[in-house]
C-alpha cells in the first residue's frame, strides 16, 4: 500500500459563483480493468486517461506482484502493460495491499481465482471491515479455496484453482464488483461460463473484455436482468484503451455548480455510460440546468461535455430501480437534496451500508450536524429540503477513511450559511487527489483547520 498520509483536517464555506473548465480525471472503474486485463492479455496494452489515483496504484503494484510490467510511460495518464497471458499470472512474493479498495481487491481475486498460484490480500481499516466472501464464495464454483478472517474479512488467502471449471452461476447481491469478479475468473476456465444478474450493474468488464479479444455475449433474461457467456481458456490480446473521466468525481463538481448561486462550470469528455448516470437523470428531475453537448463515443463507451449552471432544486423520489445507475452518488445526492424546495426520498440503499464506510449513517450524520432534518431507516433515507439558501451548515463531517462523504460534504459547506469542515481530507486521494486544487481553481473556498 501506499504511505498513509497524516490526517489533512479542512473546512469549505459559502464561495461566490464557481465558474470554469473542469479537467475531471479518468474514470476509477474503467482504469482499475485495463489494468487487471493488460496484465492478463499477451503483448502490449497502452492506456490513456489512467486514473493515478491512490486505489489504481494499488491495483498496478498488484498486477506487477503478478508478473505483470506496468510502466508509466508519460504524464496525463499514459501507462503501458505487458502482461503474462491468461493462466500466467506467477505468485507474488509478499502481500498485497490493497489499500482503501473494494473494486481492485476484489477484482484481483477473480483474475487469479482459476490460475494455481496462492496470494495473500490486506488492505487498510476500511477494507479490512468489508464483506469478501460474496466474491470468494461464488469463486470456489472454479475450484479456487480460501481463508479469511471470522465473518470473510480481510486479511484472505486464496488459492487459485489447478484444474478450473467452468460454471453457471447468478451473483445474489447488484453488485459489479461480483459479477467482474467472476468474468475474470471464468477467463481461464475451460467451457462456456454463464454469469446471470437480475440488476443491471456497470458493464466496463463486459465491453473491455470485448475490445481484448474474448469470446463474450450478453443476453436479457425474461423477467428482467441478464446473462453473461464468456468462453474460458480465452486469448487476450493488448490493446488500446482510453479511459473517459469518471462521472462518480465530476458529480462533486456538478452538484457545487448547480448548489452555488450563479455558477456555471463546463466539463468535458464524461463518461456517460448509462448504467453510471442515474445521479445526472435524477438531477434533471429535480430542475437541474445540466446541459449535454457533443455526445459521441470513446474507446467503446458514450461520452459527452457537461455545462452546469446554478439551478432551483425541487425533492424527488428516487427509484430502487435506479441505485445501481448511481450506487457511488448518494452522498452527493443527499448534499443536493438538502438544498431542494421539498422532500428527496430514496429506498434501497442496503448496499451503502457496506462501502468504504457506512455511508446511510454518514449521509445521516452529516445532514444532521448540518442542520437539515432526515430520516433514515434500513435501507432508505428522506432528506427535508432546506431551498436553495436554507441550509444552515456549520457541522464536522468524520469521514472514516471514505472519499466520496468526504467530497460531499466539503461541497455542501460552498453554500451552507456556516462553514463545514471534515476531519481528515487526505482520502480524497483514493479517487479524486486533484479535488481539492480544482475546486479551488473554480472559485471554491476553503481552508486548512488546526487537527
Ligand atoms: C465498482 C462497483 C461498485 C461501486 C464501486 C466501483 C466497480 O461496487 O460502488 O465504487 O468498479 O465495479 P459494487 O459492485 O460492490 O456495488
Amino acid at each position: 500500500m501506499l504511505p498513509a498520509s497524516p490526517p489533512c483536517p479542512l473546512k469549505a464555506r459559502r464561495s461566490a459563483s464557481l465558474a470554469g473548465v473542469a479537467t475531471i480525471p479518468g474514470d476509477k472503474s474503467i482504469s482499475h480493468r485495463a489494468l487487471i486485463l493488460g496484465a492478463l492479455a499477451l503483448g502490449e496494452t497502452r492506456i490513456t486517461g489512467l486514473l493515478e489515483a491512490d486505489d489504481v496504484l494499488n491495483t498496478a503494484e498488484a498486477v506487477r506482484a503478478f508478473g505483470a510490467k506496468v510502466i508509466r510511460v508519460a504524464d496525463r495518464g499514459a501507462w503501458q502493460v505487458r502482461g503474462t497471458g491468461v493462466g500466467g499470472w506467477g505468485e507474488p512474493e509478499n502481500v498485497l495491499d490493497f489499500g482503501n479498495s473494494g473494486t481492485g481487491s476484489r477484482l484481483a481475486m477473480g483474475a487469479m481465482a482459476t490460475t494455481p498460484v496462492s496470494a495473500v490480500f490486506t488492505g487498510d481499516v476500511s477494507l479490512r471491515k468489508r464483506p469478501m466472501g460474496r466474491v470468494l464464495e461464488p469463486l470456489k464454483l472454479f475450484g479456487a479455496e480460501y481463508t479469511a478472517r471470522a465473518g470473510g474479512l480481510l486479511p484472505v488467502t486464496l488459492r487459485g484453482a489447478a484444474r478450473p471449471i467452468c460454471v453457471e452461476h447468478k451473483v445474489a447481491v447488484a453488485s459489479a464488483q461480483v459479477k467482474s469478479a467472476m468474468l475474470l475468473a471464468a477467463l481461464n476456465a475451460p467451457g462456456r461460463s454463464r454469469i446471470s444478474q437480475a440488476m443491471l450493474t456497470r458493464d466496463h468488464t463486459e465491453r473491455m473484455l470485448a475490445a481484448f479479444g474474448a469470446e463474450i455475449s450478453v443476453e436479457p433474461l425474461p423477467g428482467g436482468g441478464e446473462v453473461i457467456s464468456l468462453l474460458g481458456e480465452a486469448e487476450l490480446k493488448g490493446t488500446k484503451v482510453d479511459v473517459p473521466r469518471d462521472p462518480s468525481s465530476a458529480a462533486f463538481v456538478i452538484v457545487a455548480g448547480l448548489i452555488v448561486p450563479g455558477s456555471e462550470i463546463t466539463l468535458p469528455g464524461i463518461l456517460l455510460n448509462p448504467r453510471r448516470i442515474g445521479l445526472i437523470d435524477t438531477l434533471l428531475e429535480m430542475g437541474a440546468n445540466i446541459e449535454i453537448t457533443h455526445p459521441r463515443e470513446s474507446g467503446g463507451e458514450k461520452i459527452g461535455d457537461l455545462t452546469v449552471r446554478h439551478s432551483v432544486l425541487k425533492g424527488v423520489h428516487v427509484p430502487a430501480a435506479r441505485v445501481p445507475a448511481m450506487i457511488d452518488e448518494f452522498p452527493i445526492l443527499s448534499v443536493a437534496a438538502a438544498f431542494a424546495e421539498g422532500d428527496t426520498t430514496m429506498s434501497g440503499l442496503d448496499e451503502l451500508r457496506l462501502k468504504e464506510t457506512d455511508r446511510l449513517a454518514a449521509m445521516l450524520a452529516g445532514l444532521r450536524a448540518a442542520g437539515v432534518a432526515v430520516e433514515g431507516g434500513e435501507d432508505g433515507l428522506v432528506v427535508h429540503g432546506r431551498g436553495a439558501d436554507g441550509v444552515p451548515g456549520g457541522g464536522h463531517v468524520l469521514t472514516r477513511l471514505d472519499h466520496r462523504i468526504a467530497m460531499a460534504f466539503l461541497v455542501m459547506g460552498l453554500a451552507s450559511r456556516a462553514p463545514t469542515s471534515v476531519d481528515d481530507a487526505s482520502v480524497i486521494a483514493t479517487s479524486f487527489p486533484e479535488f481539492e486544487h480544482l475546486m479551488r481553481h473554480l472559485g471554491a473556498q476553503f481552508e486548512g483547520v488546526a487537527g
